[in-house]
């Protein structure tokens, strides 16, 4: 609940100069997944009967908002979907692949879509392909074989069997996770960490006597509500910091009992979860001696309303699950999570927003009918578009107000990002659900500044979404009255909004 002293017109003030930066953003934080779960493939992606399905069963419907939506990377397969996972079920003559039970979300898989359908996928979208193993249920002997088969150019067995399965040239995956939340007890194949620790070491030790320039990211905790939550990765990296890039994190995010000051607060947490991986993983390296620093890959993110789930699904095909419909309080929270994001881009370095369609996803889809854009979708595509760059430091003051949660949080959480050509924008979030926020802004780094534009995503009704019968309710549009006079930006929020303001320096 916002505190009933919240001032009636919140206000901010912000520094920021090209002089002082965070680091460069890693186009890998604008990631996204694709698990093989309820719609998000089968119907989400993949639908060849569709009337916009390409000859590969494609629905070029939703290719083109993914590629509106700016993702650079997918992980795939899952999720826990892949500690199940037999990756040969999903190669070779598609009439000739296994249905199988699918035990992590209790459905159907056909193996209608699989590696070949996937790697032709991130082509034609022009993605990142982020490739997760099983390590539950297999190990290093599948990984070995896998990665033989997707980096391999041939002459061997497994190099030759994708070129006979019509991928003559080798995939050239970069991006390996190993595992899936192998903390979680709802993992089949669940580890210690010691465990998995001396897994996830030995497991890149082979992948890395076949390529040992691959980028490696390590199971962190499943979330930092975790009980072993740190006390996971500390003894886990102490087995195989040596050998892996990255830690994972994952963080989901919802609003409960009517609490909207604390959910609109939920970057609190993550700053919070982010700082503390980032001291365990040093505290690792000074232990091992290392002259390495990890990068976290924060490859599942989002808000999911776990309170929400419906039946089990119950061995069906592609059954629609976790198909969570965002509303624009939803989005403001998402678009603040990704100002978290690039706050920390110094360490986090790959982000995943889970997931891409269908399955808490930005872009919805009906079987036979469209694909449209959910609220969440627009921060994520004006950050993916203009995050690229520079992250800036920013020195200011906000108002503040109380939360259940986390105690007095400031109403505005914001960033800068400066590109090449010397334009900044500046992401900006007003959690205050009433009132708008007055936010002035010190540019005179940026010599003669001018505003580009001030577009904000906001609504009378903050539970207004996007569905089926009215897929454009909530959109973005342009705020006028921003200006910025010598040096000095001034610009009001929209009570609960998402603001993306662009200024070119002279
Ligand atoms: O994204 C949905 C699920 O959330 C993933 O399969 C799992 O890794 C996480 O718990």
């Amino acid at each position: 609940m916002q505190d009933s002293a919240t001032p009636v017109q919140p206000t901010a003030s912000l520094t920021l100069d090209p002089a002082f930066s965070v680091g460069e953003v890693n186009p890998r934080l604008f990631g996204s997944f694709v698990e093989h779960m309820g719609r998000c493939v089968y119907t989400g992606i993949y639908e060849p009967d569709h009337p916009t399905a390409d000859a590969d069963g494609l629905r070029t419907d939703v290719l083109a908002l993914i590629r509106e939506l700016g993702v650079t990377m997918v992980r795939y397969p899952g999720g826990n979907f892949v500690s199940g996972y037999n990756w040969e079920d999903g190669v070779g003559p598609v009439e000739e692949r296994p249905r199988r039970l699918e035990l992590a979300w209790k459905s159907t898989e056909t193996n209608q879509f699989g590696l070949s359908e996937f790697m032709n996928f991130t082509r034609r979208t022009g993605i990142e392909p982020m490739m997760a193993l099983n390590l539950g249920t297999r190990g290093v002997d599948d990984a070995r074989r896998l990665l033989e088969y997707t980096n391999h150019p041939g002459g061997t067995e497994l190099s030759d069997l994708r070129r006979r399965h019509g991928d003559e040239e080798p995939f050239d995956i970069r991006l390996w996770c190993l595992g899936n939340e192998l903390d979680g007890p709802w993992q089949m194949g669940r580890k210690t960490a010691e465990e998995y620790g001396r897994l996830a070491n030995e497991t890149a030790n082979v992948m890395r006597l076949i390529d040992p320039d691959l980028r490696l990211v390590a199971c962190g905790s499943s979330s930092s509500a975790m009980p072993t939550f740190a006390s996971w990765e500390a003894t886990m990296l102490e087995h195989c910091y040596d050998r892996v890039d990255y830690v994972s994190c994952h963080a989901y995010y919802h609003e409960q009992n009517g609490d909207v000051g604390s959910f609109l607060a939920s970057a609190v947490d993550m700053e919070h979860f982010i700082d503390s991986v980032v001291a365990t993983a040093d505290h690792v390296r000074a232990k091992v001696r290392s002259s390495k620093r990890l990068e976290i890959s924060f490859d599942e993110w989002n808000v999911w309303y776990q309170s929400r789930e419906g039946e089990d699904p119950g061995w069906r095909v592609a059954p629609r699950v976790i198909e969570d419909v965002y509303s624009v309080t939803d989005a403001v929270v998402v678009g603040s999570l990704l100002i978290t994001l690039l706050r920390h881009c110094d360490r986090v370095t790959a982000a995943c927003l889970a997931q891409l369609v269908n399955v808490i996803a930005p872009i919805m889809t009906e079987p036979g009918g469209p694909a449209w854009r959910q609220t969440s979708f627009f921060p994520f595509a004006d950050a993916a578009r203009h995050g690229r760059g520079r992250v800036l430091r920013l020195a200011g003051t906000s108002t503040t107000y109380e939360t259940a949660k986390f105690g007095e949080v400031d109403h505005l959480h914001a960033t800068a990002v400066e590109a090449e050509d010397g334009s900044v924008t500046v992401f900006a979030v007003n959690r205050d659900t009433e009132n708008p926020l007055r936010l002035t802004a010190d540019l005179r780094g940026l010599g003669q500044a001018r505003v580009l534009e001030h577009r904000v995503l906001a609504d009378a009704d903050r539970h207004a979404t996007n569905t089926l019968e009215h897929q454009d309710r909530v959109t973005p549009r342009q705020v006028s009255g921003t200006s910025c006079q010598d040096g000095t930006l001034t610009a009001e929020l929209p009570p609960l909004s998402w603001n993306v303001i662009r200024v070119a320096a002279s």
